[in-house]
């Protein structure tokens, strides 16, 4: 009954996930047993296959300490100086919870007389030096700041008194218990005697109340979130790689959307032999050809697709690219025999479409607009047509470009700017630590509905030929969603 994949792929058609369909299987094991347990690349295991995009509008911080925090893992992205992505990857490593407030510090001399001087923090830490690392003498919240009607006061006049301190590795319960205990409203985090950020009262409330994961976090020998950065192909990407490996990156990504060029092979071997100790991933890829030459190069893992984001034009306007299942397919039917665990990256909009990237042989799913529109998200939300939302947009767009995103796009030689992207909005989905354990509960329960205990089970059932599917027409598809009705909302949890 069905096809298998090996046959419904080798048609001459270019199928994306909504074109194709699982059969149902067997079920002997609950939802709830099923083990989503993977590999990023061959050394850097995962307890939960997702991985945020290196975009400037998903991964920073705040995202790398979450997706971590989860079990899975973001990959910085590097649009920006190598310092500060250098920065997002140290600030996301010196703590356990995924929580960032990120002060800035100030000396009790200080006089605070613009919002400006927070520079986007929601507190100020005030140290006998004035720099992080100082003694701790007390803290200021702009909100109350913005309260004092006389903005010339010196700091050190109306600061809060010390708050209480928990180690850098403190976890959540911990530092509610001290809150709890001592009747305080935030809580320090300190390493090596040094300050590293301040924990508010309203943020631990604020993500006490969502689900709890079995799953471990993602953490290092040396007790750190696990953070992964992007870096492009070019000279000056090795210094950036430099700063990285300080900041202690724990796996990096070539970030090409062609990545079968002599750069990227020539980077790989150079990465290779440079930090024999750090993975690397190659990509982007989406047929055969492209990943052999990356895995006989050595990559660690292989990031696929081209052309399937939510933001991409690459496929319109370089007519090149493949749908995004068929390219999943092929380059895994290649993979798993070098043991090179494949990323399913882009058009990953809804639990089955995960479902659909792991059951036809990736390891993890690399996400995008699936995660713009959260807290844990770089930006600010903002109202359009009176729905909250987030920016996001593509690196090929001639915004993200402008800021330096251009050599993922153009390669080294074009001088004519030519987006591969846009710029656009995603609504407002609250706090990745609330809606990530709900989708993977979806994933789970895809996974029961197709007889797959785990990750390795599926890929198992899809190679010994049990797994079979189908092609969805036109007509099967509207069938397959919600229709007919004249007005419904849709929630999932
Ligand atoms: P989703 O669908 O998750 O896709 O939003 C995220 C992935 O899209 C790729 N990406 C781009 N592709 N032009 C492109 O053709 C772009 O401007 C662009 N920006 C991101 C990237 O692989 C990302 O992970």
């Amino acid at each position: 009954d069905g096809f298998t994949a090996e046959k419904l792929f080798t048609q001459g058609f270019s199928y994306t996930y909504d074109d194709v369909i699982f059969l149902p299987h067997y079920i002997d094991f609950a939802a709830d047993a099923v083990d989503l347990s993977t590999r990023l690349t061959r050394r850097l295991p995962l307890a939960v296959p997702l991985v945020a995009s290196p975009m400037d509008t998903v991964s920073e911080s705040a995202m790398a300490a979450a997706m971590a925090s989860l079990g899975g893992i973001a990959v910085v992205h590097s649009n920006v100086s190598a310092a500060a992505q250098a920065a997002f990857l140290r600030a996301a490593k010196s703590r356990r919870v995924p929580i960032l407030s990120d002060p800035v510090f100030a000396a009790p001399s200080n006089v605070i007389e613009h919002e400006d001087d927070f520079a986007g923090s929601p507190f100020l830490l005030v140290t006998d030096t004035g720099a992080a690392g100082g003694k701790l003498l007390g803290y200021v919240a702009k909100r109350e700041w913005s309260n004092h009607t006389d903005k010339g006061l010196r700091v050190g006049d109306y600061m809060a008194p010390p708050p209480w301190r928990a180690p850098w590795n403190a976890d959540l319960t911990k530092i509610y218990d001290i809150m709890e205990g001592d009747k305080s409203g935030a809580v320090a985090l300190e390493r090596d005697g040094e300050v590293v950020d301040l924990v508010v009262r309203e943020e631990v409330d604020r993500v006490k109340g969502y689900p709890k994961l079995a799953a471990p976090a993602t953490v290092g020998p040396d007790g750190e979130f696990m953070v992964g950065a992007a870096i492009g192909t070019r000279e000056d990407d090795k210094e950036r790689l430099k700063h990285l490996v300080k900041a202690g990156v724990n796996v990096v990504v070539l970030d090409s959307s062609q990545g079968n060029s002599i750069y990227q092979l020539e980077m790989v071997k150079y990465v290779k032999s440079v930090y024999p100790e750090l993975d690397v991933i190659g990509g982007n890829v989406v047929t055969m050809y492209q990943a052999e030459n990356l895995i006989q190069a050595g990559v660690d893992g292989l990031r696929v697709g081209m052309g399937s984001g939510s933001i991409c034009t690459t496929q319109e306007v370089c007519a090149v690219g493949r749908g995004q299942a068929t390219a999943v397919y092929k380059v895994s039917s290649i993979a798993y025999k070098s043991g090179v665990p494949v990323i399913a990256d882009g058009g990953i909009s809804n639990s089955g479409h995960i479902v659909k990237a792991l059951s036809l042989g990736a390891s993890t799913v690399m996400m995008g607009s699936f995660l713009a529109g959260s807290h844990e998200a770089p930006g600010a939300y903002v109202y359009q047509n009176g729905q909250r939302v987030k920016k996001y947009r593509g690196m090929g767009s001639l915004e993200a470009m402008t800021k330096g995103s251009d050599a993922r796009y153009l390669g080294d030689t074009a001088k004519l700017k030519i987006a591969q992207g846009v710029v656009g909005a995603v609504k407002d989905k609250g706090s990745v630590l609330n809606f990530i354990p709900y989708t993977l509960q979806a994933v789970r329960q895809g996974f029961q509905d197709i007889g797959a205990s785990s990750l390795q089970s599926a890929h198992d059932l899809l190679r010994s030929r049990v797994l079979r599917l189908e092609v969805r027409t036109g007509a099967a598809q509207v069938e397959g969603g919600v229709h007919g009705l004249v007005s419904y909302e849709k929630k999932y949890y």
